[in-house]
C-alpha cells in the first residue's frame, strides 16, 4: 500500500475535476485527481459545446483560457424554427450584452489537461476500485488500485467531481440523501461531421417528425442532433438516412444550403433531469454531473458543473486562507438554488421542442402558441435570453 497525502482529494478528471484543480493550484492548495479511465478515454466523449459567460470567466481565473478565446466563435443569437419559419433570439439585445461561446468540451478538457500536465501535477489515470471512507470524521481518505499496487490519498477533503455513474454520490447514507428524477421517452442521436455548419449562429427546431438541433464545434465542424424513439439503435442510422431525417425537420433555406458528409461520431444519448439533495455529507462534496443531470435542450450541463466548481473552490479558499467555514457550510444550499434555476430552464425548453409519445395533436398547437407568444413579446425573448445564456451568479440574492 502506498500513501500520500494532499489537502483536497478528487474523484474523476472530468471537466469538474479538472477545473477544480486547476483553480485549487493557481490558489495554492494541492489535490491530487483520481480517474477510473484513460485520458484518452475521457477526451473521446463527445458532449455538448456552449459555454455561458460564467464558464468562460473560470477557464481564464483557471489561467487555461488562451486557447478558447482563440477559437471559441462568439455568438450573440441562435434561432428557433418552428411552423416552418425561423425566429432569432437575439442574446446581446435581451441579455443585457451578453454571448455565449461555441467551444467543444473535448477542447476544454484538453486545454486543462495540458496545463495540469505542464504543472506536473498528480492525475492518476486508470485507477481502479476507486472508495471513499471516514468523509464523516476531519480525516477522509481515498483507495483505489492501479498496475497492481493499492494506494491510500489521506486528505482534509474529498470532491466527488465523478460523474452520474460515480462511486462518491453512491457512498454518501441513503438516510441522508434524495434523489429526484425524470427520465424522458426520448433520446438524442448526434451526429459530428467535418462540414461547415448550416448557419452560423445554431438552430433549435420544433418540427413535426420531432425536435432537431442543428450546432456546431467550428466554422468546418458540425455537430446535428435528431430526437428519436428510445428504441432506436445507433447502428440502425446509417449517415444517409440521419441526413434525410434532418433535412425533413427543416426549412427550405436550410435544407438548400446543408452540406452533409461522412460522420466522424455518432451516438444516442437519453434525456434525464437529475438533482441530488444535499451536495454535501461531512467533509465529501459533490460538484458536476455527480449531483445533477440536466436534458441537453439548452447545453446547461457543462456551465452547471463550471458553476458547482466556483462555489466549492471558493468555499475552500475561505477554509484554507481565512480559515472560515461558512462557504463549506452555505455550498450545497447555494449550489442548488443555481442547480434548480438551471434544472427548470432545461425541462421547460425540452417540453416546449419535443414531440412526446401519446401527445394530442392540441399539445403540439399550445407549443406553437407559446413560441409565437415568446418570439414576438419582449418579456418572452428577455426570459429566454437571461436563461440561455446563464443567469447571474447572484441572481437571487439580487432580486430577493
Ligand atoms: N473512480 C474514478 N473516476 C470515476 C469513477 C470512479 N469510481 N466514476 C466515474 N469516474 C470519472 C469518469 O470516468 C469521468 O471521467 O469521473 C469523470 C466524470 O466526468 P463527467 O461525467 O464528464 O462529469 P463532470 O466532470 O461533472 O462534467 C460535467 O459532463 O456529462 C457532461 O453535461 C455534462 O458537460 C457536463 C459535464
Ligand atoms: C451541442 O453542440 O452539442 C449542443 C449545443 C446546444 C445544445 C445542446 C447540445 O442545446
Amino acid at each position: 500500500m502506498t500513501t500520500t497525502r494532499t489537502q483536497v482529494a478528487i474523484v474523476g478528471a472530468g471537466p469538474s475535476g479538472l477545473l477544480l484543480g486547476q483553480l485549487l493550484h493557481k490558489a495554492g492548495i494541492d489535490a491530487v485527481i483520481v480517474e477510473r479511465v484513460s485520458g484518452e478515454y475521457v477526451l473521446g466523449r463527445i458532449r455538448a459545446g456552449i459555454l455561458e459567460q460564467v464558464c468562460i470567466d473560470l477557464m481564464d481565473e483557471a489561467g487555461v483560457g488562451a486557447r478558447m478565446h482563440k477559437e471559441g466563435l462568439v455568438h450573440d443569437g441562435f434561432e428557433m424554427l418552428f411552423g416552418g419559419q425561423r425566429h432569432r433570439v437575439d442574446l446581446k439585445k435581451y441579455s443585457g450584452g451578453k454571448h455565449v461561446m461555441v467551444y467543444g468540451q473535448t477542447e476544454l478538457t484538453h486545454d486543462l489537461m495540458d496545463a495540469r500536465a505542464a504543472a506536473g501535477l498528480t492525475t492518476m489515470y486508470e485507477a481502479r476500485n476507486a472508495a471513499v471512507h471516514d468523509f464523516d470524521t476531519a480525516k477522509p481518505y481515498v483507495t483505489c488500485e492501479k498496475d497492481g499496487q493499492q494506494h491510500r490519498i489521506d486528505c482534509d477533503f474529498i470532491a466527488g467531481c465523478d460523474g452520474f455513474h460515480g462511486v462518491c454520490r453512491a457512498s454518501a447514507p441513503r438516510s441522508a440523501i434524495k434523489e429526484y428524477e425524470k427520465v424522458y421517452p426520448f433520446g438524442w442521436l448526434g451526429l459530428l461531421s467535418d462540414t461547415p455548419p448550416v448557419n452560423y449562429e445554431l438552430i433549435y427546431v420544433n418540427s413535426p417528425r420531432g425536435f432537431a438541433l442543428c450546432s456546431q464545434r467550428s466554422n468546418t465542424r458540425s455537430r446535428y442532433y435528431l430526437q428519436v424513439p428510445l428504441t432506436d439503435k445507433v447502428e440502425e442510422w446509417s449517415d444517409d438516412a440521419f441526413w434525410q431525417e434532418l433535412k425533413l425537420r427543416l426549412d427550405d433555406e436550410a435544407r438548400e444550403k446543408i452540406v452533409t458528409g461522412p460522420s466522424i461520431e455518432k451516438s444516442i444519448a437519453p434525456l434525464r433531469s437529475f438533482v441530488t439533495e444535499p451536495m454535501r455529507f461531512g467533509r465529501m462534496f459533490l460538484a458536476g454531473d455527480a449531483a445533477h443531470i440536466v436534458p441537453p435542450t439548452g447545453a446547461k450541463g457543462l456551465n452547471l458543473a463550471a458553476t458547482d466548481v466556483k462555489y466549492l473552490f471558493d468555499a475552500l479558499v475561505g477554509f484554507y486562507q481565512d480559515k472560515s467555514e461558512a462557504g463549506l457550510d452555505d455550498y450545497s444550499s447555494k449550489a442548488l438554488a443555481r442547480i434548480w434555476r438551471a434544472e427548470r430552464f432545461s425541462w421547460w425548453f425540452t417540453q416546449l421542442m419535443h414531440r412526446f409519445p401519446h401527445d394530442e395533436a392540441i399539445t403540439a398547437k399550445f407549443q406553437h402558441a407559446e413560441l409565437d407568444y415568446l418570439m414576438h413579446s419582449e418579456a418572452g425573448l428577455t426570459s429566454i435570453a437571461e436563461n440561455y445564456v446563464g443567469l447571474p451568479l447572484d441572481f437571487g440574492a439580487r432580486r430577493a
